[in-house]
């Protein structure tokens, strides 16, 4: 039987854990074949083992254009091209105002801004018409949360991007996404506590969300195999939040 993925090339930065992870074994077991990126090797290593399928991991840390560069290379020398994007790769900055370092400010828009905006924009020469490009936003673009505003504000900078991007890349056959979940048991958000408190931690942070539970990884996954799939041709721009309707309220 067809797969909705069958003869998609994809990239995912940050595929190696949580989320993207997710998403890699997602888009594999689709039909896509699929490149992450990540900085750490031991990382890269298990996830391809975990994922399966036509896999290949590229050690790259997107805040250096550089790297980025070298991933494309790869991808074009494995794929000659590139159907799907995620742009997942992120770093948390938790810091109150007045506490905000120019070493936190820069981590935080230097992986999730610039990261994001280098590895879409390098990856322009290798998209094929049709093609589709997520980034990864979060129910925290729309949200306060103390601690949380250098990290809220990268992701609604990346929201900012999709909008004006659909129109940079008019009549090109590329639609842009964000995909926005809400908290997502990952191993990001299980370091927020020690493991003796890791329940503790994921009910304070689920009395929040309507549906009374954080998320489980592969229910964001789901969401991107809809829009890097068919089923979402003629959805772009939008910022869909998979949050258990944390955003709505
Ligand atoms: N989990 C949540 O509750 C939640 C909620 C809303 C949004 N999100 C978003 O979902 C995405 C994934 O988060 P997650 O929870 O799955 O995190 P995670 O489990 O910590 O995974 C993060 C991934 O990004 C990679 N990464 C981090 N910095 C990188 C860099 N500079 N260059 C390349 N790769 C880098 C990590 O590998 P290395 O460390 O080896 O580089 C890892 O593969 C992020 O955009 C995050 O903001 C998560």
């Amino acid at each position: 039987m067809a797969k909705v993925l069958d003869g998609k090339v994809a990239v995912i930065t940050g595929g190696s854990s949580g989320i993207g992870l997710a998403i890699a074994k997602r888009f594999a077991s689709e039909g896509a074949s699929v490149v992450i990126a990540g900085r750490r090797k031991s990382e890269l290593d298990a996830a391809v083992a975990s994922i399966g399928g036509d896999v290949d991991a590229v050690q790259a840390d997107v805040s250096k254009l550089a790297d980025v560069q070298a991933l494309y290379d790869f991808v074009r020398n494995r794929h000659g091209r590139v159907d799907i994007v995620v742009a997942n790769a992120a770093s948390g900055v938790f810091a109150p105002l007045g506490e905000i370092t120019e070493e936190q400010f820069d981590q935080g828009f230097g992986v999730n801004v610039k990261g994001t905006i280098f590895t879409v924009q390098t990856a322009l020469p290798l998209l094929s018409q049709g093609s589709a490009v997520i980034l990864t936003g979060s129910s925290i673009s729309v949200k306060g949360v103390a601690s949380l505003s250098v990290h809220s504000a990268t992701k609604a900078a990346i929201r900012c991007l999709a909008r004006s991007w659909i129109l940079d890349l008019k009549g090109k056959g590329v639609r842009v996404n964000v995909l926005s979940p809400g908290p997502t048991r990952t191993p990001a958000l299980l370091s927020l506590a020690p493991p003796e408190h890791e329940q503790a931690l994921l009910d304070s942070v689920a009395v929040n969300v309507p549906l009374g539970r954080v998320g489980e990884p592969d229910e964001i996954a789901k969401a991107a195999v809809f829009l890097a799939s068919d089923a979402s041709s003629f959805v772009n721009g939008v910022e869909l939040f998979v949050d258990g309707g944390l955003a709505q309220i």
